[in-house]
């Protein structure tokens, strides 16, 4: 090592019961406890969820496991970016105090037969193109509470409908777990943050800032006074439609609180997208608020 300098690693378990020894010892000494859920590749999006746990809570566990239930056959789990070695030096930066990477064997043993599954968001939006990919989610994230015993945990609202799902299945199921929903971040152009955006070709690249740029352009629109959600779409897929993309998934405006159907923006919206660059699927999302007095 380079005199000088100092390359802050964190300690990893692998099990859940001894992620749960460990959490049941701090807990006991009146310490609290967040937790990120990750699947690695760590970049500032997930950084902010570790920072901001760090300065929430005593401890913070972030937990990297590139689950393998929700992803569909022919998606990207082989090719997903794994680095351990460099994500715990850049969680370790960022406030974690120990990092949980149990592996697929130890997740799912080969007679596990239990899934975790909410019924009345996940058959829309992501989970029409997708639609094993919340159940995976939702059990994975159960797993990885009943492991870690955190007093909050930490999501990015760049995955909305995740976030949302999650937090029903918090209520739901009486999980003692408070979730906190950070802000989407974004590289200096307007590109939310991603794991996926190293697949990216170079012209690839250039083209998804418009998603961005869609996104803004429908905010413009409601200040300006629109309240159709659908002319909303309607803006958002027209411009995207000006770059080479290989499909818009979806393009939707939906209520904030629960995704269900608006068909007047006279409360806050969602408007969220999924388009394929290549082979590369993208989402991001903007809240939008109407002002009060037109509502
Ligand atoms: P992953 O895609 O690694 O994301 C982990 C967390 O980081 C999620 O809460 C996600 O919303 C958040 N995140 C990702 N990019 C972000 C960005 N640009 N700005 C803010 N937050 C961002 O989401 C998953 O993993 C998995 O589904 C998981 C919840 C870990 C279950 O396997």
């Amino acid at each position: 090592m380079i005199s000088g300098t100092e390359i802050k690693t964190i300690p990893v378990i692998r099990t859940p019961r001894d992620m749960q020894e460990w959490s049941r010892a701090k807990r006991k000494e009146g310490r609290t406890i967040g937790c990120a859920p990750t699947m690695g590749a760590l970049h500032e999006g997930h950084l902010s969820l570790i920072r901001r746990s760090a300065s929430e809570c005593d401890e913070t566990i972030v937990t990297i496991f590139v689950n393998p239930t929700q992803f569909a056959p022919g998606e990207d789990l082989e090719k997903y970016p794994r680095n351990e070695e460099s994500d715990l030096i850049l969680a370790g930066e960022a406030g974690a105090t120990i990092a949980y990477c149990p592996s697929a064997e130890v997740m799912y043993t080969p007679d596990a037969s239990t899934w975790v599954i909410e019924d009345n968001m996940t058959g829309i939006m992501c989970g029409e193109s997708r639609p094993t990919h919340f159940r995976g989610v939702t059990t994975v994230v159960a797993k990885l509470f009943n492991a870690c015993l955190p007093d909050r945990a930490y999501f990015g609202q760049k995955d909305y409908q995740q976030l949302l799902v999650i937090k029903r299945m918090v209520s739901d199921l009486d999980f003692p777990v408070e979730i906190v929903s950070c802000p989407i971040v974004r590289e200096r152009d307007g590109l939310a943050m991603s794991s996926r955006n190293k697949y990216l070709s170079a012209d690839e690249r250039s083209d998804a800032v418009i998603l961005k740029n869609a996104l803004d352009a429908a905010c413009d629109a409601v200040n300006k006074g629109e309240r159709n959600p659908r002319e909303l779409e309607r803006i958002a897929r027209t411009l995207i439609e000006t770059v080479r993309t290989s499909g818009i998934d979806y393009v939707e405006v939906r209520d904030a609180e629960d995704l269900s159907v608006v068909d007047e923006i006279d409360r806050p919206v969602v408007l969220a997208l999924a388009v394929l660059f290549g082979e590369t699927r993208l989402i991001d999302n903007v809240i939008i608020y109407p002002a009060k007095e037109s509502m």
